[in-house]
């Protein structure tokens, strides 16, 4: 299914990076991060905690926006070739720019015009999710929302929150998404990934967002699902890295079948593919593996993502 367009809703573009090009960065600014690798080159994490600390040691050679400049080019190529046509990005002022709104200007503008420069080789188009973490604290998602609110556009399209979601509440990040809502930005949350159905209902009610970033675990409260269903919360479901992070045993035991068989708006993406050896084309073959979908499921999920992708309605009508 490598071919088929695609359209992406959940992509993190520092969990994109891949190894390879993180070692040449490192060894161009002798960051060592080898700790990072395993014998094979790839990265190396036992369960989500390292996951985190491992993907943020990852960043550490990611110093400028030239890097960043790169690294865009780099991953929108890859998305082009397995059939992305439109990926929503999330991007990380805590990364890049240091929450320093000044700094983040010129690391948006340096993502963007790689972007602009794959959109008119490959045909892909990006657009930008400014996310806070949310184990890095309520305050630090104040700086990083008015760093989305000075930035939002038709280009910077929506807020989100990543990150360790078992840090805090959601009540707590309220405000930085009530600035960022203000601001004319769509929002999204990570959200059932790793706390239960208790944690996205707290999250519809706190952050009113109309997305939520995996939103798996929904499943264990099948009230809560009938709930998505009728309002049309849209899931950004990954398998891939629910599998990898062992939030499912496999492929076959994901919810993400029933989610749909059950009337629920759900999504594929990769959230972070070398981090857990995926691409879309891999997701797609395994889905249509464990649940026997055909073009007739994946034509749906596509026109679904397309149909909530936060970008302008002209450029929905270049994906739909
Ligand atoms: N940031 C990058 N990948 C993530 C994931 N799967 N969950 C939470 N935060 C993330
Ligand atoms: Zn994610």
């Amino acid at each position: 299914m490598r071919d088929s367009p695609k359209v992406e809703l959940h992509l993190h573009l520092e969990g994109a990076v891949p190894p390879s090009f993180v070692r040449g960065l490192a060894r161009q600014k002798s960051i060592d991060i080898s700790g990072i690798f395993d014998e094979g080159g790839n990265y190396r994490y036992r369960d989500f905690a390292e996951f985190l600390k491992v993907y943020e040691a990852a960043t550490a050679p990611l110093t400028s926006p030239e890097d960043y400049h790169s690294l865009t080019r780099a991953v929108l190529a890859e998305s082009a070739a397995h059939g992305v046509i439109y990926s929503e990005t999330f991007l990380s002022p805590d990364f890049c720019g240091a929450r320093d709104l000044g700094a983040w200007r010129e690391y948006l503008h340096a993502i963007r015009e790689a972007a602009e420069a794959a959109e008119a080789q490959d045909g892909i188009i990006l657009r930008g999710i400014v996310t806070c973490i949310r184990h890095f604290g309520p305050d630090a998602a104040r700086e990083v929302a008015l760093c989305a609110a000075e930035t939002a556009g038709d280009w910077v399209v929506g807020f989100g929150i990543a990150g360790d979601e078992t840090a805090g509440k959601p009540r707590d990040f309220a405000w930085s998404f009530d600035m960022a809502r203000e601001a004319g930005l769509r929002l999204t949350a990570h959200a059932g990934e790793w706390a239960g159905p208790q944690g996205i209902r707290d999250t519809l009610r706190d952050l009113r967002v109309e997305r939520i970033g995996h939103g798996v675990r929904a499943i264990e409260d099948l009230a809560l699902v009938d709930e998505l269903a009728e309002a049309g919360i849209v899931l950004e479901v990954c398998p891939g890295s629910n599998v990898a992070l062992g939030v499912y045993p496999g492929w076959r035991a994901h919810p993400i079948g029933q989610l749909y068989d059950r009337g629920v708006k759900v999504t594929v993406s990769t959230d972070d593919p070398p981090f857990f050896h995926t691409t879309m084309t891999h997701e797609y073959d395994r889905l249509s593996e464990a649940f026997d979908w055909d073009d007739g499921v994946f034509a749906t999920l596509n026109r679904t993502a397309a149909e909530a992708a936060f970008c302008a309605p002209e450029t929905r009508a270049q994906i739909l």
